[in-house]
């Protein structure tokens, strides 16, 4: 009689257990330990609602799913997920990784278009027929007037830069328009990734800049690294009006090595004293 009683409780622990072992994860997208690059993140999910801490720019409910775009800082996340459904509340939480740019990235980046279970979860309604069109309905931010936009990006073709269309965009891409710089080359420049300073599809600063300029060079050069290694012209302001790093230097490269200047080095300082 006890141990019945025993494999009573034991068998509820265990249907619970199966039970929930077998239910299917609500979170269709993203997946956890998810590597993405930017900051607009959407959540979607087979459910009522979604609740989150995170900031949400955007909810979209459409049939017995929604989305929830969210705006997330750089960094590791560890997103609390609350599904909320007609009978239950699920937790789900998920880790989602995000970088500003892939020069950060360790761990491979999520290949979304290459998941095939993701992408014909989706395809139900992001169907393939609408092209471009389609893409701009999950890629909302391609789609804008950016204050900088770029000439030669047209948001109907995509296909101009990402191979295969939705595949990587490389430098051979924006060689076919701009002529590439020769000379000692700048080493971020020379790997070929235009994206760890520019964005293609448009930004916020002129010449399509990711960041304010001492910024951008600051994402690999620290002030105290360069002038520990004697910068030479440490006490100048070099992030006022007058002087900002690319008043003396190249950012793709030249001739003049080393220091990627603007001018040759014996007549340097007196362009300017
Ligand atoms: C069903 C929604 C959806 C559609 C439609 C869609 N994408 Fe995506 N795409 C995503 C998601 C989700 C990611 C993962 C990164 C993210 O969240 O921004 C992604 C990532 C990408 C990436 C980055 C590389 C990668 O795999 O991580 C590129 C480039 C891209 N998409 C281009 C396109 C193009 C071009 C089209 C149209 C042919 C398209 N996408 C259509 C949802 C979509
Ligand atoms: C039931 C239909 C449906 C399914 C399934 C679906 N979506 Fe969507 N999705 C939509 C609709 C409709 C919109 C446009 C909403 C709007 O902005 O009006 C949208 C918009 C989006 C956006 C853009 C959100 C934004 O404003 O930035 C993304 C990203 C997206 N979907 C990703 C996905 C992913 C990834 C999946 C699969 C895991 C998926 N969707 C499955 C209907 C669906
Ligand atoms: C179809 C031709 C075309 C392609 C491909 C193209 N561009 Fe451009 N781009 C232009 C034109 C035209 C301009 C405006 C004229 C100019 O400033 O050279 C421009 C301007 C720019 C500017 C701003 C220049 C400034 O001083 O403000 C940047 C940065 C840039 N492109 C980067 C890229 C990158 C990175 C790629 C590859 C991902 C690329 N472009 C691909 C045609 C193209
Ligand atoms: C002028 C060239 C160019 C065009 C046109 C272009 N892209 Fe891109 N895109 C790039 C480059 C360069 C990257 C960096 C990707 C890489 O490193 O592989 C990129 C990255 C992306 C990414 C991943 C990073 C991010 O910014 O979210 C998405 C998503 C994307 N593109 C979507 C699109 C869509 C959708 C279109 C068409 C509406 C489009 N792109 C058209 C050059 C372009
Ligand atoms: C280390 C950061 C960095 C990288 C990497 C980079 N650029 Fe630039 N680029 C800049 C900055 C900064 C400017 C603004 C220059 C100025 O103000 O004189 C610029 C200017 C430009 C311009 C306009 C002026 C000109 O020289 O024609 C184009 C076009 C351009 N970049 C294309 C590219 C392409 C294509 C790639 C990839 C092959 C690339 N850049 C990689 C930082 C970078
Ligand atoms: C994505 C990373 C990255 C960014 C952004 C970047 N750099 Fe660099 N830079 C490097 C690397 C890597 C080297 C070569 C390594 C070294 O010798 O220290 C380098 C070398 C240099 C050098 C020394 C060349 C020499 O050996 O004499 C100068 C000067 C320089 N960068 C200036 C800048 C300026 C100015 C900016 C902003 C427009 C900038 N960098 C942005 C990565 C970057
Ligand atoms: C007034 C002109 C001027 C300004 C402004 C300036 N630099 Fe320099 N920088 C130089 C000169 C000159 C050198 C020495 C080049 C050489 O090695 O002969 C140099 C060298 C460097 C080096 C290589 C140092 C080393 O030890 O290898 C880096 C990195 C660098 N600068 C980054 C920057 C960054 C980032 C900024 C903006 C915050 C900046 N510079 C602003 C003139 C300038
Ligand atoms: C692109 C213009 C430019 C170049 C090139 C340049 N400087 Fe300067 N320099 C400035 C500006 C602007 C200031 C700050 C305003 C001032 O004091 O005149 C400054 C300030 C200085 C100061 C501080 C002056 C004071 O009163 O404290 C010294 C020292 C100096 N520079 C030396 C040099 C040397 C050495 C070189 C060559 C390696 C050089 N500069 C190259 C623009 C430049």
């Amino acid at each position: 009689m006890r141990r019945w009683k025993r494999f009573g409780v034991f068998g509820f622990i265990l249907a619970q257990a199966l039970a929930q072992a077998q239910a299917p994860d609500p979170v269709l997208y993203p997946p956890s330990g998810v590597h993405l690059l930017g900051s607009r993140v959407t959540v979607v999910a087979e459910a009522d609602d979604i609740q989150t801490t995170a900031q949400v720019l955007k909810k979209v409910r459409t049939g017995s799913f929604v989305h929830l775009v969210l705006s997330l800082s750089r960094g590791k996340h560890e997103l609390p997920l609350v599904i909320v459904q007609k009978d239950r509340v699920v937790r789900q939480p998920r880790i989602v990784h995000v970088f500003p740019s892939r020069h950060y990235v360790e761990a491979p980046l999520f290949a979304f278009h290459e998941d095939k279970s993701m992408v014909s979860a989706c395809a139900s309604c992001h169907a393939k027929e609408a092209g471009t069109k389609g893409c701009l309905r999950c890629h909302t931010d391609k789609a804008g007037q950016p204050e900088v936009p770029h000439e030669g990006y047209d948001p109907e073709d995509c296909g101009a830069c990402h191979q295969n269309g939705t595949g990587p965009a490389t430098a051979s891409a924006c060689a076919e328009c701009h002529e590439a710089t020769s000379g000692r080359l700048h080493a971020p420049y020379a790997v070929g990734d235009c994206r760890l300073c520019h964005d293609p599809h448009g930004a916020s600063r002129k010449h399509l800049l990711t960041a304010e300029v001492t910024d951008l060079c600051g994402e690999c050069h620290s002030p105290e690294e360069y002038v520990k290694g004697g910068h030479p012209v440490s006490n100048h302001p070099v992030n006022s009006k007058e002087l900002t790093c690319l008043t003396c230097h190249r950012p793709h490269g030249g001739p003049f090595f080393p220091g990627h200047l603007r001018w040759a080095p014996e007549v340097f300082c007196s362009q300017c004293h």
